[in-house]
């Protein structure tokens, strides 16, 4: 199934729209709208709020500061943030242990939304006072990964979304439809593209087919959504029975707790009747091999936690026998964020959002992901 049956299958009268809305997100309209007066740029320089990563890295490091708000340059826009969330990674990032020697950002956070304020030189994808978030990786427009995306990377080479007013590249800007709030875009970039991109572009979810999503954290949640939106039968695993009984309550067909049945890959199969056609492999090498064990014959596994090495190389069970697809990705396309916005729009799908925190409060945010007390997403509202 590609992702326009996805909108037909999730929304027949919607899906019209929804499509409109992702290819509007930088289309010829937005380049007129963009030649107009609305692109003033402001005379008068504020100053305004950012939090910055300490040294050495660490969350109780974190540092607000006030500066004098940047004019943005050639290709650069000035937002008005509204509100951010945190993947596992800028909390590693801003920690100092992920990723290690790429991290040139002052500015931490890859997720955001807010309103364009000003724009520089050259820039025709947006105009003052649209509604916008950003892929993390702007010069993955389209198409297929490729190495060289990593060299711009917002929140982690780039200044990331953590400020009352960002710059951010114009390139990797994607317009909000109307029906997405800022804080429901706020939660996407990172968690909500990974999941979109594994699910529609890499095992190409089909109605009725099972997926297995490890966890309940920010990729875990929004997975099981989209994958209950498509049509699919979800099963989740957590340590917690109590986030187990709330993932039911959101969606979840089956529950596992992973701490109190070890062998949780072979109990899945059980449960299932055979296993599951695709796995959100949330956690990474540690638990490859009960997610095998958790497989249906070609299911596909889609590789997307960065989890530590376990102990023993993963012994890969069923890997051949049961001709299993395996499948690494990082993040996706501003086309694929475009694609899941019209998604979200057309179904009115709202993220999962457990706690929010003041922007005064981030640190306090940080140590919220750090507990992993939540499910879905930890939000900081802006001022
Ligand atoms: N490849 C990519 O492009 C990409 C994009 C985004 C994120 N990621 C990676 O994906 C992972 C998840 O990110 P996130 O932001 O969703 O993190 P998160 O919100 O902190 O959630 C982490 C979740 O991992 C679960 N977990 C830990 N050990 C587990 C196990 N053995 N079995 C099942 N679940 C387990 C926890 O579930 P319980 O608390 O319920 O036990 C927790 O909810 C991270 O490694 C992150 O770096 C990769």
């Amino acid at each position: 199934m590609d992702r326009r049956d996805f909108l037909t299958v999730a929304s027949a009268t919607a899906a019209g729209s929804a499509t409109a809305a992702g290819s509007a997100a930088l289309g010829a309209a937005d380049a007129a709208a963009a030649a107009t007066p609305r692109n003033a740029r402001p005379t008068a320089r504020e100053r305004s709020r950012v939090w910055r990563i300490g040294t050495p890295p660490s969350i109780g490091n974190l540092q607000l500061t006030t500066r004098e708000t940047p004019l943005p340059q050639r290709g650069e826009v000035l937002v008005r943030v509204v509100a951010t969330s945190i993947n596992a990674r800028d909390r590693g990032i801003v920690a100092g242990f992920f990723p290690i020697g790429t991290n040139k950002a002052s500015i931490p956070l890859s997720e955001g939304a807010g309103e364009v304020i000003a724009v520089g030189e050259g820039v025709s994808e947006v105009a003052v006072g649209d509604r916008v978030t950003a892929c993390h990786f702007p010069d993955w427009t389209e198409g297929r990964w490729r190495p060289s995306v990593y060299e711009r990377d917002i929140g982690n080479t780039l200044d990331g979304w953590l400020g009352e007013r960002v710059i951010l590249p114009a390139q990797g800007l994607v317009r909000l439809p109307d029906a997405v709030s800022y804080e429901s875009a706020a939660t996407l970039a990172s968690s909500g593209v990974t999941a979109w991109h594994a699910l529609f572009e890499i095992a190409r979810l089909r109605p009725g087919q099972t997926v297995l999503s490890l966890g309940t954290g920010g990729v875990s949640t929004i997975g099981m959504q989209l994958a209950k939106q498509a049509g699919a039968r979800v099963v989740v695993t957590s340590s917690r029975n109590d986030k187990l009984a709330r993932m039911r309550e959101l969606g979840a067909d089956l529950t596992v707790n992973y701490r109190d049945t070890p062998a949780w890959g072979t109990r899945v199969a059980e449960l299932t009747g055979g296993g599951v056609d695709v796995v959100l492999e949330n956690v990474g090498r540690p638990t490859l091999d009960e997610s095998m064990n958790a497989c249906a014959p070609g299911a596909c596994i889609v590789m997307i936690g960065t989890g530590p090495l376990p102990k023993e190389l993963p012994k890969m069970p069923g890997f051949y026998q049961k001709n299993l697809m395996l499948k690494a990705i990082s993040n996706g396309s501003r086309q694929m964020f475009a694609d899941l916005l019209g998604a979200m729009a057309a179904n009115r799908l709202q993220p999962v959002i457990d706690k929010t925190f003041a922007f005064d409060d981030a640190i306090a945010a940080f140590r919220e992901m750090e507990a992993s007390d939540h499910i879905g997403k930890v939000l900081i509202r802006h001022p």
